[in-house]
């Protein structure tokens, strides 16, 4: 027994540290937010495919089945992690803005935004991303060819699947926008109604394209019949991407951040994700706390002021690492996080007042995001999106693809809040070719002991999500545990924790309502896929938040 321990804590403490790893769980583990799509991944591992080729099944399986959330008209973040040499890798497959952006174009004649066209039709769309990443997996890391992995989904998408009440609302809640355009009112709905319960979604156009996708790559996505299709709808609805948009998009293999806390290693999303720095930049405050020692207000207040601190630093300074320098090594840097820790105030919160306050939002339930663990170790996090749901609601006809509405994630018209109430400056201002900044934050957490794979989409509430699942997994709870616990958020503006039903109980409430926060009930929000792997017993688990009844996380 001892020596199993010791060979388990040799094991990962080289797997963490990037060396070879000796152990491996011999079973896999995948959640998603969509049982077919968790079901996709066990396929192609059964077939022969890793962790890498059954991300690919999984993602493009749920740009079929929650094209609300995320498809291969948008982008992603995909998080590797590679067993055999242990390295770690994020392979950044954000959109980019086409060379003809004009910021111009998103303020009315006053000059205030124009939220119209940041968020619907061709405008609001970037360059998608999410086709070149699937590419990529399957020549770079993958063991099965991509037409392999990419089956599923083609199945799926031409012989239909019943979409669940969350699609039917989101259908319900766009319809406006839908019947807009005549390539995604004939989609979803034929009969120029909201589908009701027990309708059969059939999407042939998409099983093509992921068919020209299979059989020619890049290409079949980014040239030819595709783009052509693509191009011609952009245009008809008012856009003026060009084939060279198209044909340029690249994905960029980035380092992670990397970065340690009381023992574990994180590994997490690097810009042009604002998560993985505010994540950092929230850890280094905590790591001057012993939070076990504090009572629940204290804990929380101390949490919430973090949060707060690192969201305005989100706010400021983050944008596109290609085309912004960002003062990452002060912000991340043990003397600014005393900085940080010093101007807290041990009984009172601090105010938001550096920024003009800003609109309420509604993080909602947009993006995905899934965790797998292959037999052999091997690990990805993938948190993808076409932004808000069914992304800018324009799907060129012919290709079933839904093109996201990402451009409002730039900083589009300065200081004015985007669709999660997120302020942006300079940094993040909108450029041909450039990346707007994400919060999608795909992590692991290693231990000696153990080791966890999370994320959640959500909006600006990714990011405290993820910390917050990251903290739950540090105390020991399983990922059922990690998924369930209430959630609670700040992000600096508006200056309110937000909280989950049974997030707080009155006690603390009211403590932390007199050190001053201003406290507000919201609904559920979030969809968290976690999976975990414990080496001490080489037993994996796997959950999909209770939030939503269409997640699976297995393990198998
Ligand atoms: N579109 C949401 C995000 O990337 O954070």
């Amino acid at each position: 027994m001892r020596k199993m321990y010791f060979v388990a804590i040799v094991a990962l403490t080289a797997l963490a540290f990037g060396a070879n790893a000796t152990e491996r769980p011999g079973h896999a583990a995948i959640a998603s937010a969509h049982k077919l799509a968790t079901q996709a991944g066990f396929e192609i591992l059964a077939e022969g495919g890793n962790a890498f080729d059954a991300a690919i099944a999984v993602a493009s399986t749920l740009s079929v089945v929650e094209p609300q959330s995320s498809g291969i008209g948008g982008g992603g973040f995909f998080l590797l992690h590679r067993a055999r040499d242990g390295k770690n890798l994020m392979l950044d497959a954000r959109e980019t803005a086409p060379a003809g952006v004009d910021a111009a174009r998103y303020r009315k004649a006053d000059g205030t935004p124009d939220r119209d066209a940041s968020l619907y039709g061709p405008l609001a769309a970037g360059i998608p991303g999410e086709p070149a990443a699937l590419v990529w997996l399957a020549e770079h890391y993958g063991k099965l060819p991509l037409a392999k992995s990419l089956a599923p989904a083609i199945r799926i998408a031409g012989e239909g699947f019943q979409p669940g009440a969350g699609f039917l609302e989101a259908i319900a809640d766009h319809r406006a926008q839908i019947a807009r355009y005549p390539g995604t009112r004939k989609l979803l709905m034929p009969n120029g109604e909201v589908p009701k319960a027990g309708w059969t979604f059939r999407n042939p156009d998409l099983a093509a394209t992921l068919e020209r996708i299979a059989a020619q790559g890049n290409d079949g996505f980014y040239k030819g019949k595709t783009a052509d299709l693509i191009l011609k709808s952009v245009k008809a609805e008012g856009g003026d991407w060009t084939a060279a948009d198209l044909a340029g998009y690249k994905v960029v293999e980035r380092a992670p951040l990397d970065f340690a806390y009381r023992g574990w290693k994180i590994v997490t999303a690097a810009p042009p994700s604002s998560g993985g720095v505010a994540l950092e930049e929230m850890f280094n405050v905590l790591s001057g706390y012993d939070l076990d020692q504090l009572d629940r207000p204290q804990r929380l207040h101390t949490i919430i002021e973090a949060m707060r601190r690192a969201f305005r630093d989100h706010n400021e300074y983050l944008g596109d690492p290609d085309f912004v320098k960002m003062p990452l090594e002060t912000l991340l840097s043990p003397a600014y996080a005393a900085g940080l820790r010093a101007s807290i105030l041990p009984d009172k919160a601090t105010p938001s007042s550096m920024l003009p306050a800003t609109v309420a939002h509604d993080p909602g339930m947009h993006t995905t995001h899934f965790s797998i663990i292959d037999a052999d170790g091997n690990m990805v996090a993938t948190t993808q999106t076409v932004n808000t749901h069914f992304g800018s609601c324009l799907v060129p006809p012919g290709t079933g693809v839904f093109l996201n509405n990402e451009m409002d994630d730039f900083a589009l018209v300065p200081n004015a809040p985007n669709a999660y109430g997120l302020l942006g400056s300079k940094a993040n201002a909108p450029a041909p070719g450039k990346r707007m900044l994400s919060s999608m934050t795909p992590t692991f957490v290693f231990s000696p002991e153990r080791v966890g794979v999370i994320g959640s989409p959500g909006g600006s509430t990714i990011i405290t999500q993820v910390f917050e699942g990251i903290l739950a997994f540090m105390h020991g709870d399983t990922a059922a545990q990690i998924t369930a616990t209430p959630r609670y958020h700040h992000q600096y503006l508006p200056d309110v924790v937000y909280v989950e039903p049974g997030a707080f109980d009155a006690t603390t409430t009211s403590a932390l309502e007199a050190m001053g926060y201003k406290i507000a009930a919201r609904g559920h929000w979030g969809f968290m896929n976690v999976v975990t792997w414990d080496l001490r017993t080489n037993k994996l688990d796997a959950a999909s938040d209770p939030r939503r009844d269409t997640g699976l996380g297995e393990v198998k």
